[in-house]
């Protein structure tokens, strides 16, 4: 086709694409007119030469456009909100964020992932529930936010096709690592779900998939202005992943240190400061929705969680959903085989590689290689320290486990014990929250 042609040219030659060659061209992509090879090269044009924050707009738009956009009108009088984590190691945050903003009074409709490589997916960790179905139609998912205000279930094919149909081909094209294309791929699946406000965390750091904060920042601010360009209200919080979150590293143990946080009281110090970093956000979503400042927002937050609201909003979520926790607590006590790993010299813990510990979860059944792999629920890590923890020689830093057979967990130990670094002196404390962009 001529005009293909001529707009691969246009990019490729470093030109801005028009909005209606941005639309046409997605429009062609998902009718099987444009092959693959022209919209691989079109995303490699726009790697190497970028896009203006208008085209990424209009690519945004056109992705939100190739599939259902979901409308909360005449489902719920509550505002909508929802957050999205550019995803990291040991983020269970999406557990206790979500239903914490909606025992504030906010609707939280939330299309969640699956994990794939070292980030886990929400969804995965929430089915891990016996009986939790995080498959839900769109008409059973409007019925939880009707009469609950919160669900978590996976995106289905009805939303964004064009975004599914792209990624495939980036993941095999080098051409993931845009950020024009991430923010498009974010972006239109979360303005298809219809929520007024739009809260992200992006991830910084060793386990994330933005190495360095000026990367960070540039995806924070480009989803924050493309979020506000459709029309909804936005804010990003830049935080750091060098070290996992919390301790637990997996999928059924992340669910349980999710309880642990939306359980009134004291957590453990690690869990404490997750559980603190979720108030910040969740307090985001509060304060735009629900047009409060945010010290009050944070406030309220605090409250809900002190008082239990959140953690019953979380059961009742997880009842509509067919989840059963009793049922969970008892997986939880099924025999798993362990392997502890113990510190070789007395110290400081100065630093828990993140993305190592990912990539051990992951080879112990915890995460999917590729999207058909199955999960292993009980599978992951369970760190016994975390940065800036005082060891002496024999103190346990972490247990690996997993279900299946024992095959395996030997090497993933010895993988595992290269991600701590043990130094004489006590590290300085890293704040998690980095950076606020509205
Ligand atoms: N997550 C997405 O959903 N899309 C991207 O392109 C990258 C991360």
């Amino acid at each position: 086709m001529t005009a293909v042609k001529l707009i691969l040219d246009k990019k490729r030659e470093g030109h801005a694409l028009g909005s209606a060659e941005i639309r046409e061209f997605i429009e062609g992509f998902c009718r099987g007119e444009i092959p693959d090879y022209q919209m691989s090269a079109l995303a490699m044009a726009i790697c190497c030469r970028g896009m203006t924050q208008r085209e990424t707009a209009d690519l945004t738009e056109a992705m939100m456009r190739s599939g259902a956009v979901l409308d909360w009108e005449g489902v719920t009088s509550l505002p909508t909100a929802d957050k999205h984590s550019t995803g990291g190691v040991g983020d269970k945050l999406s557990l206790v964020i979500q239903p914490l903003a909606a025992a504030c009074g906010v609707a939280v409709p939330s299309l969640t992932g699956r994990g794939l490589g070292i980030t886990g997916g929400t969804a995965d960790k929430l089915e891990t529930i016996p009986g939790y179905d995080a498959s839900l139609s769109l008409d059973s998912f409007k019925k939880i936010i009707s009469s609950v205000g919160v669900s978590m279930t996976v995106q289905t094919d009805e939303i964004t096709p064009a975004d599914k149909k792209l990624y495939a081909l980036r993941d095999v094209t080098g051409t993931v690592s845009s950020i024009p294309l991430i923010t498009a791929s974010i972006l239109s699946k979360k303005l298809a779900e219809g929520a007024g406000v739009l809260v992200f965390d992006v991830k910084c750091g060793k386990g994330a998939f933005m190495k360095s904060r000026e990367e960070a920042l540039q995806l924070a601010q480009s989803l924050v202005s493309g979020a506000k360009a459709a029309g909804r209200k936005a804010s990003a919080l830049i935080t750091s992943m060098d070290a996992p979150l919390g301790y637990a590293v997996g999928n059924a143990c992340e669910v349980e240190e999710a309880l642990e946080m939306l359980s009134p009281g004291e957590c453990r110090v690690a869990v404490e400061k997750a559980r603190a970093l979720s108030v910040e956000l969740a307090a985001e979503m509060v304060s735009l929705a629900l047009n409060m400042p945010i010290d009050q927002a944070r406030e309220m937050c605090r409250e809900k969680l002190s008082q239990g609201a959140a953690k019953a909003k979380f059961v009742e979520m997880v009842a509509a959903h067919g989840g059963d926790l009793a049922a969970f607590s008892r997986l939880l006590e099924k025999p798993v085989f362990k392997y502890r790993i113990q510190a070789m010299r007395s110290g400081f813990v100065s630093a828990i590689d993140a993305e190592r510990v990912g990539k051990v979860a992951l080879s112990l059944g915890a995460g999917r290689g590729k999207a058909t792999d199955r999960i292993d629920p009980l599978a992951g890590v369970r760190l016994s320290v975390a940065v800036g923890d005082k060891v002496s020689l024999g103190s346990p830093l972490a247990t690996l486990e997993k279900s299946s057979d024992p095959d395996g967990l030997e090497k993933a130990a010895a993988e595992l014990f290269k991600a701590f670094v043990i130094s004489p002196d006590a590290p300085q404390e890293e704040a998690l929250l980095l950076e606020r962009i509205d």
